[in-house]
């Protein structure tokens, strides 16, 4: 029988790192150990499990402490990453323990949420995760935007490499956290790996003293594509102000593709625009966020609408039990329930709730739940659907 246990510092490089390139990158490859000793300092703070046979590592799973927005409360996430079994071990159920252990751990350290990249949705489903959709690309010629050249707005541009507007950037992904549902703060070390790229320019738009937008991007060649990773803005003119940046790269650029929030409308953004915009989902390659509730404490405080409904959470090691969610004073009060009718949530029922993207109905007719017409009424009132933004992966 395997045995479970944290690794920490280069002991990664003789056991967790040892599973990544066979699981995630072009294998066969000569790829010396220097490379993988390379990116230590981004797993660095990275809580990195692994099981163990007579010394071997067969698998590993690790997660790193963020920060998320849940319907305005800010709670600590744990980003859950490099889950990876070795090839001769797996369906062994390897993972599934990984990942019980890892939640477990990081409840023990505070994280309320948890948050990963699946391979396939099914393994996470019983796990307790829920999809969050997916951000949508918007793919446009500069020319489209040549109408916001002509309008006068406060505020300005500045252009450098991210490697010199770190901290201008990191800052404002901060200023964004406590404003944006479903918004990620990852730790700096993670961040970092920008940094050594040096890949990406940053562009930053500032009214006064205050940024109103920032994006990273690059160029793919001359009369080729410019490609925006996420559009970050506070408001319209922050919006504006990027943009018609990307407006000035007629005949230089074929195309710009932009990656928006799920609830952003780039057909909006100025008249005549035509736009694609598209969200693709495929496995592994480009697979939605999926998050849960780690625990209940997640949703003390959330913004919410009127309404109390009792909840019997099923089947999950973590949040099993029963709960009366109160939202009679305009902020959500979660506290143990006693008797009367109540509605049956699996915590990937729960999850989807709280975080905006199913309706009660949704639940049941996933099979995510049981929930009589009354307690839906109540549930709906108090978690009323929101699209979380799903932005600051870093
Ligand atoms: C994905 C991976 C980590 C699974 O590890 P594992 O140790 O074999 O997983 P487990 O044995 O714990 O399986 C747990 C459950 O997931 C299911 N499962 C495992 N691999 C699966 C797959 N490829 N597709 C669908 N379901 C799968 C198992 O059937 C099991 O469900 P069950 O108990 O209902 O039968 C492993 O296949 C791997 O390293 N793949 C390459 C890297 C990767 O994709 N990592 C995941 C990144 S999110």
């Amino acid at each position: 029988m395997s045995a479970i246990r944290q690794v920490s510092g280069d002991e990664r490089l003789r056991t967790a790192f040892t599973l990544y390139p066979y699981a995630f990158d072009e294998t066969p490859s000569p790829a010396a150990v220097e490379d993988l000793r390379g990116l230590l300092p981004y797993h660095e703070g990275n809580h990195t499990l692994i099981a163990e046979e007579d010394a071997r590592t067969l698998a590993t799973a690790a997660a790193f402490p963020a920060w998320q927005n849940l319907r305005g409360v800010v709670s600590p996430m744990a980003g859950i990453a490099w889950v990876a079994t070795h090839p001769a071990a797996r369906r062994q159920g390897h993972s599934r323990r990984l990942m019980r252990r890892l939640h477990s751990d990081m409840v023990d350290k505070g994280h309320r949420l948890a948050t990963l990249f699946p391979f396939h949705p099914s393994f996470y489903d019983k796990l307790g995760y829920i999809c969050l959709p997916q951000n949508p690309t918007a793919t446009f010629t500069p020319e489209g935007l040549a109408p916001l050249l002509d309008v006068r707005l406060p505020g300005e541009v500045r252009w450098q490499n991210i490697k010199d507007g770190f901290d201008t950037y990191r800052a404002f992904q901060r200023t964004l956290l406590p404003r944006w549902h479903g918004f990620t703060y990852t730790p700096d070390y993670r961040a970092a790996r920008v940094l050594d790229a040096a890949n990406r320019w940053l562009v930053t738009a500032t009214v006064g003293d205050t940024v109103a937008g920032t994006m990273t991007y690059r160029i793919d060649g001359y009369g080729g594509a410019l490609i925006v990773d996420e559009l970050l803005c506070a408001d319209a003119i922050g919006r504006a102000l990027l943009l018609r940046f990307l407006a000035q790269h007629a005949h230089q650029v074929t195309t710009i593709t932009v990656t928006v929030a799920p609830d952003d409308f780039p057909e909006t953004w100025a008249s005549g625009l035509a736009v694609r915009t598209e969200a693709e989902t495929a496995f592994p390659t480009a697979p939605p966020l999926m998050a849960r509730l780690l625990s209940m404490e997640a949703l003390h405080g959330a913004h919410c609408g009127p309404g109390r409904v009792a909840i019997e959470v099923v089947d999950d090691q973590l949040l099993a039990g029963r709960y009366l969610l109160d939202g009679s004073g305009g902020t959500l009060e979660v506290s143990a329930s006693g008797t009367g009718e109540r509605a049956t949530l699996t915590a990937a029922g729960l999850s989807g709730l709280a975080y905006g993207v199913l309706d009660p109905l949704d639940v049941v007719a996933r099979g995510l739940g049981e929930i009589t017409d009354a307690a839906a009424a109540e549930l709906r009132s108090l978690l009323p659907r929101r699209v979380p933004r799903s932005f600051g992966k870093g």
